[in-house]
């Protein structure tokens, strides 16, 4: 009989098992003991303590790899140029070596405030391949991305057009930007929604567009080199992208009939497996619909197929990363209808909010052992002071599973660094990168004296300053 308390779609089988597409490709178990990227965890765990987020370089890579390949060839023609641009979102996980391997893979970057803008830069990444994000952009920012010579910045707001006009005329540049359309197509998992208006705060309307775009044409400092949409995230199909396309299409082919609009920006939201019960299109097939509709929305209009922009986050780095923890504690909780087993991890909510914030899904494992005790209905609880510090709602662990125990959780490379806090004063954890078996740290671990320092009231106490 199935437990009562178990989500229907929460595979109840090994619980040893490293479901593919979940975890990092080539995470297997050696004797037991769980590797990812030639590393054994127990060992990561040893030398850096817990908890830690660990990123396989290769994985990382193949990933950026892929997608722009998927991408390129999708939109190939005969004349064998190149005509997609894959900007990696930086949101989803930036630091100096992710922006590098994406370079090194033919990625652009895309950031969304100085503060990612100053990440890239200082990694290398030439300005040039640089997009700039954001729906309120400070003047500080605006300036530092003009100065720097960033290759686009998408605008989102009649202010902000004026804003980085006057910029780039002070900085005496002309400044190619984009810009942001809110095009009525939200998409999240398997479904889309197509409605007219949006009450969001990203972008301009369809119909507040033409006005715009004459504005930003008057203007001598700004160079508008096309439009740009991003429509939701963890997409599933293609059908929502397909939408927007074609709403994005007819609207470029209605803005460039004066002037030239030479690209088309469909954003990222490419989905992933968190759990086994995810099954996203393959991105060949997301690419390939993605252009068809392109294709035959451009034929009906009688325009040329724009060269076209992707920015990919969660899809090239989430599947990457893992994270692993300590058991602390393990309690059973018996409700009506049967008994859940509360494992209390070493972090939670504070390096990974993403459950508590959107009700996000996650697997997990024991990582040090493999075990022959039965599946138990688990859920994986942080150690913040917080009821809905939840690690992974619903999981199948094997029974046994006890403080001291090594968890990992599946799929944690995007997302939750970026979105990582302090809160309780918990040092976020390092993030870690492996290659070939050999690890290296990418972003060390906070301390307390970190935390700490921040404290102006601390700095004042003599012997302690
Ligand atoms: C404008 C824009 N582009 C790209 C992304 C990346 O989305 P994902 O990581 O789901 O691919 C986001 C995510 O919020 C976004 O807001």
């Amino acid at each position: 009989m199935p437990h009562p308390l178990a989500p229907q779609l929460l595979d109840q089988g090994d619980p040893n098992a490293l479901a593919d597409g979940v975890w990092p490709d080539g995470a297997a178990r050696v004797d037991g003991a769980m590797r990812v990227g030639g590393a054994d965890l127990a060992e990561v765990a040893e030398a850096h303590g817990t908890p830690f987020l660990l990123v396989d370089e290769a994985v990382a890579r193949g990933r950026a790899r892929r997608i722009r390949t998927a991408f390129e060839a999708a939109f190939a023609t005969d004349a064998d140029e190149q005509r997609v641009d894959v900007y990696y979102a930086g949101k989803a996980l930036l630091t100096a070596d992710v922006a590098r391997w994406m370079r090194a893979e033919g990625l652009r970057i895309d950031v969304c405030s100085g503060g990612e803008l100053a990440i890239a830069l200082r990694a290398g990444v030439e300005a040039e391949a640089i997009g700039f994000h954001g729906n309120n952009k400070s003047l500080a920012e605006i300036e530092a991305g003009v100065a720097a010579g960033v290759g686009t910045f998408v605008l989102d707001s009649p202010i902000e057009v004026e804003r980085v006009a006057a910029a780039a005329e002070r900085a005496g540049r002309v400044q190619r930007v984009r810009l942001r359309i809110s095009v009525g197509v939200h998409a999240s998992t398997h479904e889309f929604l197509a409605t007219s208006h949006e009450d969001q705060k990203f972008g301009v309307t369809v119909g507040e567009a033409p006005a715009l775009v004459s504005r930003i044409r008057e203007l001598p400092s700004l160079e508008l080199v096309g439009l740009h949409t991003h429509i939701g995230s963890q997409i599933f199909d293609g059908s929502g992208f397909a939408e927007s396309a074609r709403r994005m299409l007819a609207l470029h082919a209605e803005l460039g009939a004066d002037a030239p609009l030479p690209e088309l920006n469909l954003g990222g939201g490419f989905g992933i497996a968190y759990t086994a019960a995810d099954r996203p299109e393959p991105i060949e097939r997301i690419a390939h619909s993605l252009a068809d509709a392109v294709r035959a929305a451009a034929d009906e209009l009688g325009v040329p197929v724009p060269r076209i922009a992707i920015e990919p986050g969660r899809w090239i780095i989430g599947p990457a990363g893992i994270t692993a923890y300590t058991v602390g504690t393990v309690k059973p909780v018996h409700l009506d209808g049967g008994v859940r087993t509360y494992v209390s991890v070493d972090g939670g909510m504070g390096d990974n909010p993403r459950p508590a914030l959107y009700g996000a899904h996650y697997s997990a494992r024991i990582a040090d052992r493999a075990s022959d005790a039965a599946p138990a209905l688990a859920r994986v609880a942080g150690h913040h002071c917080e009821s809905g510090d939840i690690v992974v709602d619903a999981e199948w662990l094997p029974a046994d599973v006890a403080p001291g125990d090594l968890l990992a959780v599946a799929a944690t490379g995007a997302y939750c660094h970026s979105l990582a806090s302090n809160y309780n004063a918990t040092p976020r954890p390092p993030v870690l990168a492996v290659r070939d078996g050999a690890v290296r740290v990418l972003v060390r671990r906070e301390s307390i004296d970190d935390l700490l320092g921040r404290d102006a009231g601390l700095a004042a106490i003599p012997g302690d300053a």
